[in-house]
């Protein structure tokens, strides 16, 4: 038996989010800027690579796996990649293979993702105004992301709606996107918007709508009870007690879950990121390249590397600048 992952400061290592692409067709303004570069094709790990990769965390004891991007899903050929993945939900080494994703691609995969025993999807919405999306993604269409959550929901799939806080943006919607939840059975988690990246003219700190201001908005219209359950991820849950559902908050500004931190991310080159917030990071696609039929320097190298991941980040916007930023920007590890 391998030892599991636990970090320095006694965590253990679970969950492994994987960005397997970092282009995307659409151009979030808190993520993108207009043009990006992206990186040469080369660059990336094959899907045979992304495959060993994975399998390898999950020998070391990774039970929860989260694809993301850029957008996963327009990267060619990757359900060949969930397929490959479903042969260890298969056996019970992982417990839970999943994604977040912008929607736009899910009318054409949600059947197929489900089949390869996906179960659960985090869908990136952040308001149902076609104009106000149209501009908050720059190239998105509502229209194509609302089908693709009914495909989701026809093929069985349960959804969560991930939505970035944004202030003077969907301040306004935050009964109405409860509601539009609530009538479709689908959970709703809030993010307060993180300093990562140059945007070029964004401006973080007016961005800023901190969630203990919006969570006192919902209390206004909803009673809210506490839950104390986990899906693994940094959210913390109400339900609302009028409609049922479950109403998620994560909170890198207001309250700081970095201490019951037990995850990992990968770039789709091979590198692993050991905090969202932190630059910290180790090369694991050189100890896989260089050993195509040998797993213990890769192993050697994941260990290493758990062994330096940092207390939590240092994102900050209480002096009016926003303090802790890194300079990759989210699509690099994928959230
Ligand atoms: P669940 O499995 O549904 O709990 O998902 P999750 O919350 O782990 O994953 P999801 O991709 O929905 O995460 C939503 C967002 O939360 C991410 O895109 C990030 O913006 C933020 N987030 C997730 N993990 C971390 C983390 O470790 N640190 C910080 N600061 N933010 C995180
Ligand atoms: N701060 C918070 N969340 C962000 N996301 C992208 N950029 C940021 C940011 N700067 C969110 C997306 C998506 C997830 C992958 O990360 O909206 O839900
Ligand atoms: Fe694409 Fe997601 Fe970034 Fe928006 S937040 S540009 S959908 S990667």
């Amino acid at each position: 038996m391998n030892a599991p992952l636990i970090d320095p400061f006694a965590r253990a290592i679970t969950y492994l989010r994987v960005s397997v692409t970092d282009r995307c067709d659409f151009r979030c303004v808190y993520c993108m800027s207009e043009n990006m570069q992206f990186l040469p094709k080369k660059e990336l790990l094959t899907l045979e690579e992304l495959d060993r990769m994975c399998s390898t965390f999950i020998d070391l004891g990774v039970k929860k796996l989260r694809i993301t991007g850029g957008e996963p899903l327009v990267r060619r050929d990757i359900m060949t990649f969930f397929q490959g993945m479903s042969r260890h939900l298969d056996s019970g080494a992982l417990e839970e293979l999943t994604l977040t994703t912008n929607g736009s691609q899910l009318s054409r995969f949600a059947e197929p993702l489900y089949a390869a025993g996906v179960r659960r999807v985090n869908i990136s919405l952040d308001t149902l105004n076609e104009e106000k999306f149209a501009r908050v993604t720059r190239w998105g269409s509502l229209v194509q992301v609302l089908k693709g959550v009914d495909a989701a929901l026809a093929a069985g799939l349960k959804v969560k709606i991930n939505a970035v806080a944004l202030k003077d943006f969907n301040e306004d919607e935050l009964i109405t996107m409860t509601q539009w939840c609530a009538e479709r059975d689908i959970s709703l988690t809030w993010i307060e918007v993180m300093p990562m990246g140059d945007l070029g003219n964004e401006d973080r700190v007016g961005q800023y709508w901190a969630l203990t201001d919006l969570r006192k908005q919902l209390a206004q219209h909803y009673t809210l009870t506490e839950l104390t359950e986990r899906t693994g991820g940094p959210a913390r849950y109400v339900r609302l007690e009028e409609t049922g559902q479950k109403i998620g908050f994560i909170t890198p500004l207001t309250h700081n879950f970095c201490e019951s931190c037990n995850r990992v991310r990968l770039t789709c080159t091979g590198d692993l990121y050991l905090c969202l917030g932190q630059e910290d990071m180790a090369d694991l696609r050189a100890p896989l390249r260089n050993y195509p039929n040998d797993n213990a320097p890769l192993q050697d190298a994941i260990r290493a590397a758990i062994g330096i991941k940092p207390k939590g980040h240092d994102f900050d916007y209480s002096r009016q600048k926003a303090d802790g930023q890194v300079t990759r920007h989210m699509s690099h590890t994928g959230g």
